[in-house]
């Protein structure tokens, strides 16, 4: 599918310009509860999954995949030597963006503490991890194995999430997390698909989706809703800087505001601020941005 924006030129997505999607990205952080939402489950429900995992080996392997700046994985990997302390821990992370990958690095080598950690930097896609992967011909496997926020760049996520599960050991847990299919997300994209999703680089996945692929696939899972919310109020002042850098992260679309059409643009934002996405409060539009987490077990 073409998308296409004003002259019929077509609509570039974000993932192209990796300098504005981590601009976008970071502001997106800062308007949001998105990460502070994953912290409470951090330290409310994943304790008990991790507690569960490893079999009683002295040695665990995780792989993140689409790590970011590493700063989830930070707080899922200090969970997890609280629950097998002791334990020294080999980490893969996969992660595209050099940039990402530098900050990750940066903020584990201020953590002098997590010297029972050896982490690998894999500076690719999951799907090269893939290849790499089984072309090593290694019978490794993987105990904890996470994807959070990133089967949206992926061509293919139910194959994704089908090789990541293979790679776990007894006890092994896969941890996803996307947005809800009952966020804003979900009703922009459902609405938007066509216009907004290019599906050779980006899917408008939501756990909704995956929830139903899984069942259809009989692979059963466990399932946590995490509320949370995101203000959008700069995205209605025509001009915004800000507004527009979160505009573009909310379409996926490089430079929306510039290039998508004026019916598009209109529609979007229309949508965006309708509350079946939002809710206005004390002048603020507050964009329902809730996530859920899925966990999935290693295969029967
Ligand atoms: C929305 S960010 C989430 C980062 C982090 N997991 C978090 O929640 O803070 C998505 C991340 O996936 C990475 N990414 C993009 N395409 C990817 C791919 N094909 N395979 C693996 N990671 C990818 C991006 O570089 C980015 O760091």
């Amino acid at each position: 599918m073409l998308l296409t924006g004003i002259m019929g030129s077509p609509l570039k997505s974000l993932v192209h310009d990796d300098d504005r999607y981590q601009r976008s990205f970071h502001l997106f952080l800062e308007r949001s509860s998105e990460h502070q939402c994953m912290r409470d489950f951090i330290h409310s429900k994943l304790p008990d999954i991790l507690s569960s995992i490893g079999d009683g080996k002295s040695h665990l392997n995780v792989i993140g995949v689409g790590s970011g700046a590493g700063e989830i994985d930070l707080e899922m990997l200090n969970e997890l030597h609280k629950k097998h302390p002791g334990v020294t821990v080999d980490n893969e992370v996969v992660e595209p963006s050099s940039q990402q990958l530098h900050n990750y690095k940066v903020l584990v080598s201020q953590k002098p503490e997590l010297n029972y950690i050896k982490f690998t930097w894999n500076k690719m896609t999951a799907s090269e991890f893939e290849e790499r992967w089984k072309l090593s011909e290694t019978t490794k496997k993987a105990d904890f194995i996470h994807m959070i926020q990133m089967l949206y760049y992926v061509k293919d996520p139910g194959a994704t999430i089908s090789f990541f599960q293979s790679l776990l050991d007894k006890n092994g847990k896969l941890l996803i997390i996307l947005v809800s299919g009952e966020s804003g997300w979900g009703k922009l994209w459902r609405k938007y698909r066509h216009e907004l999703c290019n599906t050779e680089i980006s899917q408008c996945v939501t756990t909704g989706d995956i929830k139903s692929l899984l069942d259809s696939k009989g692979v059963s899972y466990h399932s946590f809703d995490l509320p949370s919310q995101m203000d959008i109020t700069e995205c209605f002042t025509e001009g915004d800087e800000k507004g527009e850098l979160l505009l573009d992260f909310l379409t996926e679309v490089l430079d929306f505001n510039k290039t998508a059409s004026p019916e598009l643009k209109d529609g979007v934002l229309e949508l965006l601020r309708h509350p079946d996405c939002s809710m206005e409060s004390e002048g603020r539009v507050i964009f329902n941005n809730n996530l859920g987490v899925i966990v999935i077990d290693k295969p029967n």
